[in-house]
């Protein structure tokens, strides 16, 4: 048999592809568990937050650009809660966004180690918009994200391009508009538009340099 045909070989193959070191270097570290912000502690979410997750998430409004069941149920909460509590928090760290006590939201980043790059998503309760605090928690887990992460290259996010509250937020993180996919989900029986933002490490770090 032609050594390219011989099954044992192939059995005996390595399966995983291979990482180059730096990826492997990211994969091995955390973000931290709590983060802590001017207004808000972002915190693992845990099986109590259920009532709290019904109250926001139960809200037709808040749920308009999500892909999350609506009307929302009490079991929705519990298997959301459920993802959460079983997640793998080094490769896709979320929190539960609290406010003066109850968790009013939640943000999450989801790392591509072999990429080098990281996605992030965020909500919050529908009272609490155009306060600001998206932005306070969205900053603070991107400079976790890159602080921690030293060879993160870059950090995207998406939104419905209905969704200009969202964009914003982006905007004032330091990411910039990179690109709009037309049609690119069937949402509730729509066809929409999407629309992706990203910052690089280097602007990201011209940012932070400005701040402080
Ligand atoms: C999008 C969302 C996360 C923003 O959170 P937030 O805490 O209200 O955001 P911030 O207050 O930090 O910033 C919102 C910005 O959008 C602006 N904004 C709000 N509604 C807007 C609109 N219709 N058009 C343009 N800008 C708008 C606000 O004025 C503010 O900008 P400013 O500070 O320059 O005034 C929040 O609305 C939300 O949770 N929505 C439901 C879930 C969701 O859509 N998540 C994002 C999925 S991609």
């Amino acid at each position: 048999m032609a050594e390219w045909l011989d099954v044992n070989q192939v059995c005996e193959a390595p399966w995983e592809p291979e990482l180059p070191p730096e990826a492997i270097e990211m994969s091995r570290r955390a973000l931290p568990e709590v983060i802590r912000t001017e207004r808000l502690v972002l915190r693992p979410y845990g099986f109590e937050d259920v009532d709290d997750v019904l109250v926001y998430a139960a809200d037709k409004q808040w749920a308009q650009y999500l892909p999350v069941p609506a009307p929302y149920s009490r079991d929705d909460a519990i298997e959301f809660l459920a993802r959460q509590v079983l997640l793998d928090r080094v490769v896709n760290p979320a929190w539960a966004i609290t406010f003066e006590g109850s968790v009013v939201g939640g943000i999450n980043i989801r790392f591509n180690f072999e990429d080098l790059i990281g996605e992030m998503g965020y909500a919050i309760a529908r009272g609490l918009w155009g306060r600001g605090l998206v932005t306070e928690a969205a900053r603070a887990v991107l400079d976790k994200a890159f602080g921690t992460h030293s060879d993160l290259q870059r950090v995207r996010a998406m939104a419905d391009a209905r969704n200009l509250a969202s964009q914003r937020v982006m905007e004032k993180i330091g990411m910039q508009r990179e690109g709009l996919l037309r049609r690119n989900r069937l949402h509730r029986g729509d066809l929409v538009d999407e629309v992706w933002f990203g910052v690089l490490r280097e602007e990201w770090a011209q940012g932070r340099a400005r701040i402080s």
